[in-house]
């Protein structure tokens, strides 16, 4: 067993508010089956080829949700993963309970569920390939104990995906928290009365009030409840930064692979001009690690409230080379795939209509959570007709050239043929783009 400093008074505060009310509240009907942007960042693909630029097949995987609640993200593992078994903890009895029976009704079989300690993993007998920590992971007086706990257990190519909540950018929840707790309202477990109270005083502030901006428009709404006790009284909720999230990581021994929304943690999209920076960030700027960059990403602008991330076992992303730096001989030795997530008969039908009439397909429409704030990107329909087949099977590059000169055999301008070398020029530069979203996965076939 792995010895933790949490103290059992600590973890039973946490229990008690849980067992109150399982998180999260969301209807055993409900299914992200058709949310492909809800899907992508659980469907294991996305990690493992941002690490290591290789496709896994995930129907094998064995995956952890540790500290699973109620089993919302059990279900979307599930549904990202199909085949894969899935194994959720959670300290509180009735979330497992809730989580065991959302699978049920789903009629997803190859579970386990178990109420238990994130810190007594190594008795489970098991090892994962993934590891789900979602919202969970703040709660730990000291997050290197959570993160060694998930080490543990975790099989030596496997990745974590964790996350800590913000404390720049929910700095007013914290206040609120600290008031409250004077109050005496966190003293026991928050139930019904405490949240009443909270909001009454509230409520009771002028608009222009720093706390009464807590308040959302929805707090009289049904989730109300959950909202208060997930925000203005959570039980052991604390903030953290990113220089505390990579201490964590180095004092667990884990190596950081990724945020999870890597898109918009660019420190360049912050400027209005990224290619004319004052001269002192131009200087300093490139020589900047990737911990300090995202923490200036916060400093300049807190607007995540998740530090949302992916880590391993140091030493096991393979060696990978930019595409910028790509020969043709290496675009000649890829396969290219389709993620799994825009495998989809609405993306197939857009595409589709685009070749058909064709015009431009706006496909940064679809899975948005991987794309960069603000960008639209549009696909042709010659470059749509060319990659088709990939909503079929994954296509060596080759074959996707060929394919291109059939379409488009003459130059609509010149009317000369179109030789192999614009026609792979052509490839490349749609397929960059659509790369970087994560649309494309290309795997050097050596
Ligand atoms: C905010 S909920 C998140 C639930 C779920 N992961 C989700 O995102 O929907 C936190 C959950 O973590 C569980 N939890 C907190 N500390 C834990 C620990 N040390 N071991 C196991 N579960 C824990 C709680 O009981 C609760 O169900």
């Amino acid at each position: 067993m792995v010895m933790s400093k949490v103290s059992s008074e600590q973890l039973a505060k946490i229990r008690q508010q849980f067992e109150f009310q399982p998180y999260p509240q969301m209807p055993i009907d409900y299914s992200p089956k058709d949310n492909a942007n809800a899907l992508f960042i659980h469907n294991l693909v996305t990690p493992y080829y941002l690490r290591d630029r290789t496709v896994i097949d995930s129907s094998k995987a064995v995956i952890l949700d540790a500290g699973c609640g109620s089993g919302s993200k059990c279900l979307a593992l599930a549904l990202a993963n199909p085949g894969a078994k899935i194994v959720g903890i959670d300290l509180s009895t009735r979330s497992v309970e809730f989580a065991r029976q959302r699978m049920e009704y789903h009629g997803i079989e190859n579970t386990e569920f178990h109420a238990m300690a994130i810190e007594d993993l190594p008795q489970l007998g098991l090892k994962f390939d993934y590891i789900n920590c979602d919202e969970v992971l703040y709660l730990f007086p000291d997050i290197a104990d959570g993160l060694r706990a998930m080490k543990s257990v975790l099989k030596p190519q496997g990745m974590i995906r964790s996350n800590l909540h913000s404390e720049l950018q929910r700095y007013l929840y914290f206040r609120a928290q600290k008031l409250f707790s004077r109050m005496g309202l966190m003293d026991g477990n928050p139930e019904d009365l405490e949240i009443e109270l909270a909001i009454e005083t509230l409520k009771a502030l002028k608009p222009n009030v720093q706390l009464r901006q807590t308040l959302r428009q929805s707090v009289d709404g049904k989730d109300r409840n959950e909202w208060a006790l997930m925000n203005l009284l959570f039980q052991e909720d604390k903030g953290y930064t990113i220089p505390d999230l990579f201490d964590g990581l180095r004092r667990a021994g884990l190596e950081f692979i990724s945020m999870v929304n890597w898109q918009r943690w660019n420190l360049m999209s912050l400027f209005e001009k990224p290619d004319d920076l004052p001269s002192f960030l131009a200087m300093s700027l490139p020589g900047c690690s990737i911990e300090q960059q995202l923490h200036l990403y916060e400093l300049f602008n807190a607007e995540h409230r998740l530090l949302d991330f992916w880590c391993g076992h140091p030493g096991q992303a393979k060696p990978k080379l930019s595409l910028d730096d790509w020969e043709i001989a290496d675009w000649k030795a890829t396969t290219v795939h389709l993620h799994p997530q825009l495998n989809t008969s609405e993306v197939r039908e857009s595409l589709e209509r685009s070749i058909k009439q064709q015009a431009p397909l706006l496909i940064t429409r679809y899975l948005t959570s991987s794309v960069p704030e603000g960008v639209n990107f549009f696909v042709d329909s010659t470059i749509a007709a060319t990659l088709l087949p990939l909503w079929d099977s994954s296509q060596p590059f080759t074959a996707l050239v060929d394919r291109y000169l059939k379409l488009k055999p003459v130059d609509s301008m010149t009317l000369e043929p179109v030789s192999v070398s614009s026609a792979i020029e052509q490839l490349t530069l749609a397929m960059h783009d659509l790369e970087s979203y994560l649309y494309l996965l290309l795997e050097s076939s050596d």
